[in-house]
């Protein structure tokens, strides 16, 4: 019998295979023992590129994303990333995003980046729930200002994916734009893991492969509507590969 592939394949017909390590919610803390830097030399013996769905740090201290920055010199291949929720927890989020940017991290916030010829399109996303239940613009203006931060990052992935010129294509997200990977958590949290106003977006576009973070308890795969491969990528989350991280060839 064969042995099951530890790598998931989301191929759309292009030469030249990338693999792709992906892992979410890091939570660095000035505090941990474990340091990430083995994890980071790693990844970059099994993959052409690493990519960090949020919750980069715990806290959102600038400290904890310098220690990251620091375990990042293990890591030999390119770097994309995405903030997450935490990453936002002290206000300093200017000061995490340059001192990960001046560690050579492409970070994305509403961006895209090229990198052996695929593009790397990424949003953190926001909360708000899932198909029919999703919340709607109604009532107090606190909810309505909930549910315009959850259309008004939908809408900075649109932007971004019409930047996109390869043709193929990795959406990088914090919050989940499937129910369907957010699977093992309490139904109760559900809205506050993610919006399927991500998932109608993407599926507007022609994406290789949505990977994203933030729900632990999670499940690893799944499928936007539109029949995207989504993959829950939180470092909590079972994977094929035994890891903490996935292993994705586009
Ligand atoms: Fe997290
Ligand atoms: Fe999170």
């Amino acid at each position: 019998m064969a042995e099951k592939s530890k790598t998931a394949t989301a191929r759309d017909g292009n030469g030249g295979t990338v693999r792709i390590a992906a892992v979410g919610d890091l939570h660095v803390n000035e505090d941990a023992q474990a340091s990430c830097r083995d994890l980071f030399g790693e990844v970059s013996r099994e993959a052409d590129i690493l990519v960090l769905t949020g919750d980069l740090t715990n806290l959102g201290r600038p400290r904890e994303a310098e220690i990251l920055a620091e375990d990042l010199r293990a890591c030999a291949i390119p770097v994309v990333a995405v903030l997450g929720n935490h990453d936002y927890e002290s206000g300093a989020v200017e000061d995490v995003t340059n001192i990960l940017r001046q560690a050579g991290v492409h970070l994305l916030d509403g961006q895209t980046t090229e990198i052996k010829e695929v593009g790397f399109v990424g949003v953190k996303g926001f909360v708000g729930g899932f198909g029919s239940r999703m919340l709607g613009s109604f009532g107090e203006p606190a909810i309505k200002a909930m549910v315009a931060e959850s259309v008004s990052e939908s809408m900075r992935l649109e932007n971004a994916m019409r930047q996109v010129r390869t043709n193929r294509t990795l959406v990088v997200l914090h919050y989940a734009p499937i129910a369907e990977t957010v699977a093992g958590e309490p139904l109760e949290i559900f809205p506050f893991l993610g919006s399927s106003r991500l998932a109608e977006t993407i599926d507007r576009f022609k994406v290789s492969a949505v990977v994203h973070g933030h729900a632990h308890r999670g499940v690893y795969e799944g499928r936007t509507p539109g029949g995207a491969p989504v993959y829950n990528v939180a470092m909590h989350v079972t994977k094929p590969t035994g890891r903490p991280y996935a292993l994705l060839e586009i």
